[in-house]
């Protein structure tokens, strides 16, 4: 049985490329840093002529969004209106983020109402700038 005499040679071909090649296993997967131009932006919003809830859930956006990255991020990201719905849910999402679907609502009022009245001369061309 000629089959017999081959099996382990059969094997090894299937065995030795593994060996050899073995899929980055003992590398880390290279954390992915995405540098956010926004960051570098101001990290306040002057809200004193804000209505006084939109004051309110300032505040909480304050406190809820800037325990994983600067608050210039989302300061300074241009994403406009009813957008931000969709990245307020991603960071509430996110482990650990510590925001309850409450406050989430109070943050994403917020910056619908913040990204319509505020002059964004600046973070506008920090959005053309992104590829
Ligand atoms: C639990 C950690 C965490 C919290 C809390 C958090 N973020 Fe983030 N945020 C991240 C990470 C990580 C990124 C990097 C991009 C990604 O992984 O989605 C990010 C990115 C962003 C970006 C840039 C997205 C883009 O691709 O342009 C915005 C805007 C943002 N966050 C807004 C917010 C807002 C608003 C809040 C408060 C509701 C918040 N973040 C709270 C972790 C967090």
């Amino acid at each position: 049985m000629w089959t017999k005499r081959w099996l382990p040679l059969v094997m090894l071909g299937l065995i030795v490329p593994g060996v050899l090649n073995p899929v980055d296993a003992q590398q880390p997967v290279k954390e992915q840093k995405k540098t956010f131009e926004a960051d570098k932006g101001p990290s306040t919003i002057d809200v004193s002529n804000y209505p006084q809830e939109m004051r309110e859930n300032y505040r909480v956006f304050v406190m809820r969004c800037r325990t994983c990255h600067p608050l210039a991020r989302p300061i300074n990201s241009n994403y406009y209106g009813s957008e931000w719905k969709a990245y307020v849910q991603q960071m509430i999402r996110k482990p650990g983020s510590g925001i309850n679907p409450r406050n989430g609502e109070k943050i994403i009022e917020f910056l619908i109402y913040d990204s319509k009245v505020r002059k964004k001369g600046k973070t506008a061309s920090i959005r053309e700038e992104k590829p």
